[in-house]
């Protein structure tokens, strides 16, 4: 299954080149746009390799999603895709091997364990996206029957945007990781990242409340934290990519609010009482605090959809693990004490 989809990918790459250069039509509406923005999508899930997932997206190749909506109708008769792509894991390469639980940084510098992490996130985040759109934008299996048409085309092309803008992120760590000697696939990154699209992939309201709204805007929390993380081992250039993409987040964080607010508004839901309801059903430890209320709140993101549902602190992070003072022995009692 692999082997094939790698081969289907390796073609889709080359045919996507091919069709990109003869094309000279534009989308002419949203609804084409967004359509064909869908098909890209689709493209992204089955490439195997990240270069080929960001040139899908019009990444690689510096275009915008009007030009990738073009192209895109070309290449979806050389690709196929088919409809079961939505319902295995993305393909991915070989390396990094996914595993669950902690692993080990080895010999690996903090810089390129905190980087490898990043990217990894990124990459699983292109193609969370990608399957959104694809599964439940135009065209999509689910785009009907799921709840997908709540959605006007404009914010199915704003999702795409994001997925584009997580493949660019991508390549922003992959370059800092190779210059500080470390490569994408050097060291073990986690499985469940993609869990999420997993158990949210039959709930549309759930999906963007926990790849948006609860996994990005964590990011917000987060990523100050490994800025400052990377300024302590004197990376200041992999701090001051982090710090950039930190700041692209918010709009990400925006997009999903706005989306989950109209599929909220199309079933006459309130969406604070929606994205709880959301949240503790596919998020049983709920939200770690401390929470960046500026970044938050500069996504649209008030505290009434995050604070009552923070989870109790386990350890502030950057509070350092406080060592436990040595057991003193046990002194006889002795006639004194009585
Ligand atoms: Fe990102
Ligand atoms: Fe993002």
């Amino acid at each position: 299954m692999r082997r094939c989809l790698s081969a289907t990918s390796q073609l889709s790459s080359r045919a996507l080149r091919r069709s990109f250069a003869s094309s000279t039509a534009l989308a002419r509406s949203d609804d084409d746009a967004a359509w064909h923005a869908a098909q890209a999508c689709r493209l992204v899930l089955v490439s195997t390799d990240p270069a080929e997932k960001a040139a899908a997206l019009g990444v690689e190749l510096g275009e915008d999603l009007e030009q990738v909506a073009v192209r895109s109708h070309a290449a979806l008769n050389v690709s196929g895709a088919p409809s079961q792509v939505l319902d295995t894991a993305p393909a991915r390469p070989e390396k990094p091997e996914l595993v669950y639980g902690p692993f080990q940084r080895g010999n690996h510098s903090l810089p390129q364990y905190l980087l490898h992490s990043l990217a990894h996130i990124e990459l699983n985040a292109v193609d969370i996206y990608a399957h959104t759109v694809a599964a439940w934008g135009p065209g999509g299996p689910k785009h009907e029957a799921g709840g997908g048409s709540a959605l006007p085309p404009q914010l199915w092309l704003d999702l795409a945007r994001v997925a584009q803008d997580e493949a660019r992120h991508y390549f922003m760590l992959e370059r800092r990781m190779r210059a500080i000697g470390s490569f994408y696939g050097a060291m073990p990154a986690h499985r469940a990242l993609w869990s999420h699209a997993e158990d949210t992939n039959n709930d549309l309201m759930g999906r963007l409340a926990v790849i948006p709204m609860v996994q990005e805007a964590h990011a917000l929390d987060s990523g100050p934290r490994i800025d400052e993380r990377l300024r302590s081992c004197n990376d200041h250039a992999s701090a001051d990519v982090v710090a950039q993409i930190v700041q692209e987040e918010v709009d990400h964080v925006s997009v999903g609010l706005r989306c989950f607010q109209t599929a909220s508004a199309a079933q006459g839901l309130d969406p604070v009482e929606a994205f709880h309801g959301r949240v503790r059903q596919y998020v049983p430890r709920l939200l770690p605090g401390p929470f960046n209320e500026a970044l938050r709140s500069l996504a649209g993101m008030g505290p009434e959809y995050y604070k009552p549902l923070q989870s109790p602190p386990r350890r502030h992070p950057d509070k350092p693990r406080q060592r436990k003072q040595p057991k003193q022995p046990r002194r006889k009692p002795d006639a004194a004490d009585a």
